[in-house]
């Protein structure tokens, strides 16, 4: 790869699983907003649930989650009564509606003390109608399975556990302190395939301090050989402005632009090669897995969590910094878990910002999200569905393929393609249509 398009393509920009994107966010979309928005949707609308448990026993320095470490159970439970407390006031608000995909993140979420997974589980059935075939995802730290808990899982019903790897390379893991064994991470893989969870995500991450092309292919030797059905190889974003702890990383020992893009390509080729299907800009998946499917189907979706398949009316948000989109636009709850505590206990929706969408946001965020799910648009799709937004974005499509000079785009059929050539840089072209990026120069992480 020409390292010239490298340095031309990589300026920071944000990775679109929202658009607006969260910066945008503004304080005029407050509580009074979201229950407005709860209350006009349509009672046969699907809701998905997206439940964040901010806390860990171990502070990674890379991480970017919204978490904190805890040494003590005791501001967990006192958290969880809030987080009952949420869902009580949204499903008063929302009535019992069908809940088609649950998704438990943090954090790790693998924190809960069994009898209060239980707990949390009666809560939802009671709150809510848990579609028979609900897909439950569960973000697993490996330090925190043992058994008791794995049988508290399986009786919540998790389908898909997602285990974080990053890099099995010691070297790797004292610079991010971060220690977890290949041995470790199998055996808790094997814990939940044991009790019946069909299906396991693995997290590697590539442009970590002291990673080189042997250490991660190492790693991704040792994550093939567990067959998980779907692996997320993502770039380590370096955003210290923002996160604090980051700062504990040595930057003169993380890999420069050229060495993360290597490691990008050889992630990718090994992933290929082993007979994973590349889905979107990170993500792989067996070929038969629900990932692969929906993008043969063009049906892949991406949210804030990255590429999915749920194609729920709303995402509901419970917990602190949680996100929901709904049809009308965004709302966000408070980030600082003693403000969230407060507010949800009181009765409460914790909202502190969000975004209303107007029908040229819409349009925006559809043609973002085909371009990062299915690498090009088609026109008379988007004519269809935002007519009067159609002929702008249209010609704004066409300005780019115009300014191309490296082949990353083209028109093919009336699609608006991005080539094999301009996929690594699908972000940048995407930012090429984000009409909030001139007007307020957010900082975000490296493009490639
Ligand atoms: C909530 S964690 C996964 C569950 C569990 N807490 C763990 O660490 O194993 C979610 C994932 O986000 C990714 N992640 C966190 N910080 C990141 C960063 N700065 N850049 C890229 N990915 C990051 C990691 O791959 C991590 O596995
Ligand atoms: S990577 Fe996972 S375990 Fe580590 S601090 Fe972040 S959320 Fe916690």
């Amino acid at each position: 790869m020409d390292r010239g398009l490298i340095d031309r393509h990589s300026a920071p920009v944000p990775r679109y699983t929202s658009y607006p994107t969260a910066p945008h966010f503004h304080a005029g979309v407050d509580g009074a907003t979201y229950a407005r928005w709860l209350a006009e949707s349509p009672s046969g609308a699907s809701v998905s649930l997206y439940l964040h448990i901010p806390f860990c026993d171990r502070l990674c320095w890379f991480c970017a989650c919204h978490t904190k470490q805890v040494l003590r159970y005791e501001p967990i439970a006192t958290y969880l009564e809030a987080l009952h407390a949420e869902i009580a006031t949204v499903a008063a608000r929302l009535g019992r509606r069908r809940v088609t995909a649950i998704h438990l993140g943090g954090g790790s979420p693998t924190m809960l003390a069994p009898d209060d997974v239980d707990r949390l589980g009666e809560a939802l059935r009671l709150a809510f109608a848990i579609d028979e075939n609900c897909e439950a995802s569960l973000e697993v730290d490996t330090n925190d399975v043992d058994a008791e808990k794995l049988g508290a899982w399986r009786r919540f019903g998790i389908t898909r556990a997602s285990f974080g790897v990053q890099d099995f390379d010691p070297a790797v893991q004292q610079a991010i302190n971060r220690y977890q064994s290949f041995a470790q991470t199998a055996e808790a893989v094997e814990g939940f395939r044991e009790r019946g969870v069909g299906s396991v995500n693995l997290d590697v991450l590539y442009g970590l301090p002291d990673q080189t092309m042997e250490t991660l292919a190492n790693t991704l030797d040792q994550v093939i050989s567990l067959a998980p059905d779907r692996i997320a190889l993502f770039g380590y974003a370096h955003v210290p402005w923002m996160k604090k702890h980051q700062r504990l990383i040595d930057e003169a020992r993380l890999p420069d632009r050229h060495q993360r893009f290597a490691q990008a390509r050889l992630g990718a080729a090994m992933l290929s090669g082993a007979g994973y299907v590349p889905i979107g800009l990170d993500h792989f998946a067996r070929p038969g897995d629900g990932l692969a499917r929906a993008q043969d189907e063009g049906r892949l979706r991406r949210n804030f969590q990255g590429y999915t398949t749920d194609t729920a009316d709303m995402l509901v948000g419970i917990g602190a910094s949680s996100i929901s989109r709904l049809p009308q636009g965004y709302t966000q709850n408070v980030t600082a878990t003693a403000d969230y505590k407060r507010a949800a206990l009181a009765g409460r929706l914790p909202i502190v910002r969000g975004y209303a969408l107007t029908e040229a946001d819409k349009a925006a965020a559809w043609v973002i999200e085909e371009l990062m799910c299915a690498f090009g648009f088609s026109a008379d799709r988007l004519r269809d569905l935002f007519p009067a937004e159609a002929e702008r974005l249209v010609a704004g499509a066409e300005a780019v393929v115009r300014s191309d000079a490296d082949r990353f785009v083209r028109w093919e059929d009336g699609r608006f393609l991005v080539t094999e050539r301009g996929r690594p840089f699908v972000r940048t072209i995407a930012a090429r249509f984000d009409g909030f990026l001139k007007q307020n120069e957010q900082r975000h992480s490296i493009a490639v």
